[in-house]
């Protein structure tokens, strides 16, 4: 069961209407890195989890407050879009040209009319909306809930220092006071977050669950030779003075080894050539069947299906 409180986790108004800002904030609600995305992505792990019931509770624990996180930002939304687009329409309407298309009369309001989503006065009537900056609405594709909470605990970090780094160019984006101080509290959430993220890893690791691969059958079923080379695949060494290219391995399984000068191993491809019914190009025209001696394709299938049937009533019957 959910249960929502009236008020908000946090709020400050903005000090005035800012359309063009509102319609940059729309990045922090629906985009891929948004408070949807963590919002769905939290909870679908947590709804998901069948680990122990401390990782539950805190995956719920911070899905809901991504819900407040929506709440928030879908209020400061209707704030910076109070009333400024109809006066931008009101302002547009007085002028016969300019007006009747971008919606303002001066140079100022002709640009700031066309910085603003027209979907926030023509879809929204005035509100935010579960859709990134550029329009493009929120997608389940953009969740991750794997059912391995050490690969997910990984994307939740990976979530969270996107989404913190969108928050803070939006923090430098406004002068206003009001946005100012309400995203600051947001920032210390995904500040808290980060560090919540990364905390969860070494508790899942500690507990035994997991090592530093994940899964952790990766090391059975991995070719040992290989699992600590760095391959130097593009010109120039300069990788090769990195942490990954030299000492023991992070799992400390391994001792890594820098390959300056890597080399194939395996052959040159070559695949099957391709079946005339479906008229690809051969490697010679000699290969290439004429239409005559090559079987109609849907005959085929058919006549692989009625194989099939065949087949299944022999089974089943004993036929
Ligand atoms: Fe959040």
């Amino acid at each position: 069961m959910f249960y929502h409180k009236k008020q908000l986790q946090y709020f400050t108004p903005p000090d005035r209407p800012d359309p063009v800002y509102a319609k940059k904030l729309q990045e922090l609600i629906g985009g891929p890195m948004g408070e949807m995305t963590v919002m769905m992505q939290y909870l679908f792990q947590g709804w998901n989890c069948r680990g122990p019931a401390k990782y539950k509770d805190m995956l719920l624990d911070i899905g809901t407050e991504e819900i407040g996180h929506v709440e928030m930002l879908a209020t400061m939304m209707a704030h910076l879009l109070d009333k400024a687009p109809i006066k931008m329409q009101e302002d547009g309407a007085k002028d016969p040209v300019v007006g009747a298309v971008m919606g303002g009369t001066n140079p100022r309001d002709v640009i700031m009319a066309a910085a603003m989503s027209p979907k926030h006065t023509i879809v929204s009537g005035g509100g935010g909306m579960p859709e990134d900056s550029v329009g493009v609405p929120w997608n389940g594709r953009y969740i991750i809930a794997s059912g391995n909470l050490l690969a997910d605990f990984r994307s939740n970090l990976h979530a969270e220092s996107q989404g913190l780094l969108q928050a803070v160019r939006l923090y430098e984006m406004t002068d206003d006071a009001g946005v100012k101080d309400h995203l600051s509290y947001m920032i210390a959430r995904d500040t808290m977050h980060q560090n919540q993220w990364l905390a969860a890893i070494e508790d899942l690791q500690s507990e035994g669950f997991e090592e530093m691969v994940v899964p952790k059958i990766a090391y059975e079923y991995g070719k040992k030779e290989a699992a600590y080379q760095f391959w130097n695949n593009s010109e120039g060494e300069e990788s090769s003075e990195g942490r990954w290219a030299k000492g023991t391995s992070m799992d400390g399984k391994g001792e890594f080894e820098y390959v300056a000068n890597p080399q194939p191993l395996g052959p040159v491809p070559t695949p099957p050539q391709p079946d005339p019914r479906l008229h690809g190009t051969p490697s010679s025209p000699a290969m290439q069947k004429t239409s005559d001696a090559a079987p109609n394709i849907v005959d085929g299938i058919s006549q692989a299906v009625e194989g099939v049937g065949e087949t299944i009533k022999r089974t089943i019957i004993g036929g």
